[in-house]
Parts: C-alpha cells; sequence; structure tokens
C-alpha cells in the first residue's frame, strides 16, 4: 500500500485512490464539492486544490510547487507529499466560497439541507460573515423536474454530480447543464422527466439544498433525527441504509455505504418503501377464536395457548402433523428460535420456508447496481436455518399442498410482507389445517379460519440478521419500538423458548452462530467519515 505524507504526518492508503479520497479516509476534511468516489473525477469546483511537493526541473530538489492541484485529480504515488494546511490552501478555499455565495440565497432556515449541507460548514470555516456583492443576486428557478423530486437551481453549485449520476450509473441522462457563468443550471429535457428507479439518489448526492426529495420536503429539521443502520426489507440484494427516525416515528431512508451490496446508492423502491410501518390497517393486538369468531387477547394468554394446543398436536407421530412456516421476512435468529421451539415439541415438524415473492427480474445499471426481482430480504437465511435444522422441510408450495391435503394438525404461519399477501387458494387449503396460528401484519382471508392471529412487527421495529441474495451476512439495527400493542417477533419467540428477559439479537447471534457456524461472519461495511462522498 503506498504511503503519502499529509501536512507532515505519513498515511498509508489504498492503492490507484486520489489524495482526497486518501486524505478524507484519514480523517483530513477536505472541501469539496464536485468528486464523488462513485463518479468520474472532474474536478471543477476548484475547493479541493492541495500544495504538492515537486522536483524542481533544473535542480531536480523536490520542494513545494508555486502552483495548487485538484487533490482529487491527483492519484496517489508512494513517497508523495502533500499539504492542505497552509495559508495558500485556505485562500483558495475562501476565495471559491465567495464565489459559490454570489448568488447562494440566505435561506437555510427554511431549506430541508441545513444541518447535512457542504455549502453551510464550508461556509463556517471558510466564507465571510458579510458579502462584498453590491449587485442584485441573480436568482435561478425552481422547478418540477419529476414525480419524486425538486430542484431549487438558485441554491445549486453546478458540481454536476446528478448529471454524471444520471449518465454514469442510471445510464438514463435525464439531467444536463444548461446556460454558463452565474446563468448556469442544471435541467432536464423537454417532456423527460427525472423518473427512473434510482432518481432519489441524486438528493443524497447534492451537496447543497438545490435537489429536494418532494416526500421529504418541509418535513423535519435534519438535527431533529436520529439514524438506525438497517438493511432494505424490499428485496434480496441487502442494500444497506440509514432509516432516519424520531419519536414521531420514521421520516426517510437514506443509502448507507457498502462495498460489498450497494456501494454508494439505493432503488427508490428501497427508499419510499417504508410507508407500510404507519399503516393503518396493521394489526395491533392478538386475537383468538372463541364460539367461531377471533375475539382480542393479551400476548400472555396467546403464550399459553400455543404452547397447549401445539403440543396436544404433536402427540401424534412424533409430531408429523404440525408445521410452522418460516417467512423470509424474518431475520436469522428469528426463525431460528421459532424453529428450535417447535422441533422441541414436535421432532418430526415440518420446517416450511414462507411465501418468496418475485416480481419481474432482476435488473442491472450500467455501473452494476441491481434492482432484485426476489422481494424478501433473507431468504437464503431462513433456508440455512431450517438445512440446519434438517428433518421434514418444504417449501411454501409444498406445504400449500400438504396443508389442503389433511396432513396437519396445527400450523405457525409467519409472513411480515409489505402487502397483503395470503391468496384465497392459500387460505382455502390452510382451512384444512385443524388450528392455523398466523403472525401477520394485516387482516387477510386467514382470519376466516386462524385459531390465533397474532401482530407481527416492521423490519424497522426489530433488529437481526439478514443474508441477501449473494450470501452475505448482515445486521440490520431496530430504529423504532414497535407500534403500540404489538410485540416484537424475536421477543416472543424468545418467551416461547422459555428464555427470560429482552430478546437481544446479538445475545440470541452469540447462540446462533455457536449452531450454525454460516452466522459468525457479519459483515460490516467500512465506516464513512462525514462530507467523504
Ligand atoms: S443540483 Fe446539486 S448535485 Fe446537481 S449540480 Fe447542482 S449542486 Fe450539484
Ligand atoms: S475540484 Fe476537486 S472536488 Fe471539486
Amino acid at each position: 500500500m503506498p504511503k503519502i505524507v499529509i501536512d507532515g504526518k505519513e498515511v498509508e492508503c489504498r492503492e490507484g485512490i486520489p489524495v482526497l479520497q486518501a486524505a478524507l479516509e484519514a480523517g483530513w476534511d477536505v472541501p469539496h464539492y464536485c468528486y464523488h468516489p462513485g463518479l468520474s473525477v472532474v474536478a471543477s469546483c476548484r475547493l479541493c486544490l492541495m500544495e504538492m511537493k515537486l522536483p524542481h526541473p533544473q535542480t531536480k530538489e523536490l520542494g513545494w510547487a508555486p502552483k495548487l492541484f485538484p487533490s482529487c485529480q491527483t492519484p496517489v504515488r508512494d513517497g508523495m507529499e502533500v499539504r492542505f494546511a497552509s495559508e495558500n490552501v485556505r485562500n483558495n478555499a475562501r476565495h471559491v466560497m465567495e464565489y459559490y455565495l454570489l448568488n447562494h440565497p440566505l435561506d437555510c432556515p427554511v431549506c430541508d439541507k441545513a444541518g447535512e449541507c457542504y455549502l453551510q460548514d464550508y461556509n463556517e470555516r471558510f466564507g465571510n460573515a458579510a458579502s462584498r456583492m453590491v449587485e442584485d443576486k441573480y436568482k435561478n428557478p425552481k422547478k418540477d423536474i419529476g414525480p419524486h423530486t425538486l430542484l431549487y437551481s438558485d441554491r445549486c453549485v453546478i458540481c454536476t454530480r446528478c448529471v454524471r449520476f444520471t449518465r454514469e450509473i442510471t445510464g438514463t441522462g435525464e439531467l444536463a447543464v444548461i446556460e454558463r457563468g452565474s446563468r448556469g443550471e442544471i435541467d432536464i429535457f423537454p417532456g423527460v422527466p427525472l423518473d427512473n428507479e434510482l432518481q432519489g439518489n441524486v438528493v443524497d448526492l447534492c451537496p447543497v439544498g438545490a435537489l429536494l426529495d418532494k416526500d421529504f420536503l418541509f418535513k423535519q429539521r435534519v438535527w431533529m433525527l436520529r439514524s438506525a443502520k438497517s438493511i432494505s426489507p424490499v428485496d434480496s440484494g441487502g442494500q444497506n441504509i440509514w432509516i432516519d427516525y424520531n419519536d414521531y416515528g420514521v421520516h426517510r431512508i437514506r443509502p448507507r455505504f457498502n462495498e460489498k451490496a450497494n456501494e454508494w446508492w439505493i432503488s427508490d423502491e428501497a427508499r419510499f418503501g417504508w410507508k407500510y410501518v404507519g399503516d393503518e390497517r396493521r394489526l395491533s393486538q392478538p386475537a383468538v377464536r372463541e364460539a367461531g369468531a377471533l375475539e382480542p387477547t393479551g400476548w400472555d394468554a396467546a403464550l399459553v395457548w400455543l404452547r397447549e394446543k401445539f403440543a396436544a398436536a404433536a402427540q401424534l407421530d412424533d409430531g408429523a402433523a404440525v408445521a410452522a412456516v418460516l417467512s423470509p421476512m424474518l431475520a436469522c435468529e428469528e426463525a431460528w428460535l421459532l424453529a428450535r421451539w417447535v422441533r422441541s415439541i414436535a421432532p418430526q415438524a415440518t420446517l416450511a420456508v414462507g411465501y418468496v415473492p418475485v416480481r419481474g427480474e432482476d435488473k442491472t445499471f450500467p455501473k452494476g447496481f441491481t434492482i432484485r426481482a426476489e422481494k424478501c430480504p433473507n431468504r437464503r437465511g431462513v433456508e440455512t436455518v431450517v438445512a440446519h435444522f434438517g428433518g421434514p422441510s418444504a417449501s411454501f408450495d409444498e406445504f400449500v399442498r400438504a396443508a389442503g391435503e389433511g396432513r396437519f394438525k396445527a400450523a405457525y404461519v409467519t409472513g411480515g410482507y409489505p402487502d397483503p399477501w395470503i391468496a384465497d387458494d392459500v387460505a382455502a387449503a390452510l382451512a384444512k389445517v385443524e388450528r392455523v396460528v398466523v403472525h401477520d401484519l394485516y387482516p387477510g382471508p386467514l382470519d376466516a379460519h386462524a385459531a390465533l392471529r397474532l401482530p407481527a412487527a416492521t423490519w424497522a421495529e426489530r433488529e437481526g440478521l439478514f443474508v441477501n441474495c449473494d450470501g452475505l451476512v448482515q445486521p440490520f439495527e431496530r430504529a423504532i419500538p414497535p407500534r403500540e400493542g404489538v410485540k416484537s417477533e424475536g421477543q416472543f419467540f424468545y418467551e416461547l423458548a422459555g428464555e427470560v428477559g429482552l430478546f437481544r439479537a446479538g445475545k440470541v447471534r452469540t447462540m446462533l452462530a455457536a449452531e450454525i457456524p454460516a452466522f459468525a461472519e457479519v459483515f460490516e461495511p467500512r465506516e464513512v467519515p462525514k462530507h467523504a462522498h
């Protein structure tokens, strides 16, 4: 690995990266707008300039070159020496910032980007308290550029990150720069809105508040939000996300860098696919069938009911009349706890991998980002759990067929999908099972027959491991508590298994990894410092 010297300190860096990237990774907060590690380098904003030692043309002696160099466009070379902590470099940043602020509106109090805006942060470090501009500010227009996105071009610094994103990452090229100088602005082509499956990334990419997400517009100040590290549940790609939330719930989803899964981007499906967390149709109380109708009950009573009824059903054929359907929406820890409990009372119980929704085909964009057709986060993790227990197992279709043939006396069916999913024919087959427990988010056709119905929690209210379609084992954190009346699956299965206290995914993971080594190695992406993309 090459070693370079930055401001007198030796830094070891990855081969081939620009000095700017090396400095950011080593903890220098070098100002920059146009550079983004996922895009081509244009070196147009001139904020990241540095001093560099070069050999004198005649004497060949190493010394500081008189001009400044763009650190984003200079690859690291072993032994090179650069500096950012110099009067020359600071003066450059100061002058460039003055230029950027000439026409920039002073609307931070109403700007969604305030609190996470590069221009605001750099202005604090390099800006002047007063502007020397005496002319009226030139005001570029506000535009509606697509179904999800607004462009306030008076805030734009023409870094062209958004333009390069639509050319290089999505290959759709909806955005372009029109006009020049202070009149320069970003625009769409007539009649071609910004409307591709990854378009929301331009809002995160924009270093200032020029590109805005209509969904988040004026909803929250970012300093009122906390962020949980999570994995998107919308498909099997394992897209790493931040869930931004506060006491009032979830407010937005942003991409979280992961070099092995989604890099810097997420699909719009992952970005906007969280609204079901607050869906009014969600179940919020356990219910047990009494005199032909589902009547509200408590979690403790549900636990007692389950133990009794499943133990009774397990008396036949060493438990062969019992089945559990492990949804691919469950975390590995949750699937393992439920499977372990079922097999502990019914050694010959059938373990089935739950319904795996698939829509269309995988879609891969020019630089490799792929939206997966499989619309659940943890099929591979649940399959690994089922394979670990051995014995009778089934796919979801095989389970439904066997249920329709009357092979089961008791079945525990888990769901948790963002949309209602139980088709009428599945409900008809399950009507042949004497005691069906359905653990799901919404009321559905199984309600007509279910002996016990339990409300599920969404992924944002739970924690655990998901295994993506490439076998990457990734942890996700809980952002918000389950809605009132709901208990997380992890907590309920923990109690069902006779464990005492609070379910903690980390604790259960240790037990799980001791039994299934595939879950011992959990991948955590490298941390990205503030302003590092
Ligand atoms: S809209 Fe944002 S990302 Fe696009 S050029 Fe302007 S400042 Fe850069
Ligand atoms: S010129 Fe280097 S980041 Fe813009």
